[in-house]
């Protein structure tokens, strides 16, 4: 999907993934002393904004226009503090240039590229780490496809948490989790059913550069 697909997505539905951030960036990130916080694929910026009330300083970047504007009016809805903690880029992942470890905490949360194109975005995420600083990959799993609901249908954009530790070697992290998880979705009959997602958590040594 590209940029005008994803506007008519957001366009059509109030809010597509709601207000409440993403169960596994809480899990990951809700012991994270704040600091500079990039979110690569914002979206609406669900996870940008829970970050913010944390007293991150958040830069959320997505390439819908509809997404970043929905999520700066979120954020301006709350406390003028959070909002103003949160800078908003429309702008492709793929040609983003982040400040070189200017972060201590980098999020891809749902991001579906082909591996081409995942790679880039996460060699560029990479680079945006600080020493000590955490990256934090979630997406849903190719296993999703067989064992789960949900989620994108078409294997070429979807990985598996060791295909993320892959993409990365050479990049000088240290795998601190890579597993499947599980979450419960609702599906369109209302019934429950299982979603496997990737997760995939990384941080870059201190004293590395
Ligand atoms: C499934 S949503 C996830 C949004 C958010 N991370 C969340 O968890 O709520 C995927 C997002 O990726 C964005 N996206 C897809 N390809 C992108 C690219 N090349 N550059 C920037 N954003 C992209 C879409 O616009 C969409 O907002």
């Amino acid at each position: 999907m590209d940029s005008h697909d994803w506007d008519a997505r957001y366009g059509a539905t109030d809010l597509v993934w709601g207000v409440e951030p993403n169960r596994w960036v809480v899990r990951e990130c809700a012991d994270l002393p704040a600091g500079r916080a990039l979110d690569l694929a914002a979206g609406e910026g669900r996870n940008s904004i829970w970050l913010a009330a944390r007293g991150w300083r958040v830069t959320a970047v997505d390439f819908s226009q509809v997404a970043v504007d929905r999520g700066r009016r979120l954020a301006a809805a709350g406390p003028p503090e959070v909002a103003g903690r949160l800078d908003w880029v429309r702008a492709d992942a793929l040609g983003y240039r982040p400040e070189p470890g200017g972060h201590d905490l980098v999020l891809i949360v749902y991001l579906h590229l082909p591996a081409a194109e995942r790679r880039r975005v996460l060699d560029l995420a990479a680079t945006a780490l600080a020493p000590g600083a955490t990256l934090l990959v979630v997406g849903h799993a190719t296993a999703n496809l067989t064992e789960g609901s949900g989620g994108p249908q078409d294997a070429r954009v979807l990985y598996s948490p060791g295909d993320i530790v892959a993409d990365l070697a050479g990049h000088g992290l240290r795998t601190v989790r890579a597993e499947h998880v599980h979450r419960s979705v609702a599906t369109a009959d209302g019934a429950s059913a299982r979603a496997v997602d990737a997760l995939v958590r990384l941080e870059r040594p201190q004293g590395a550069g």
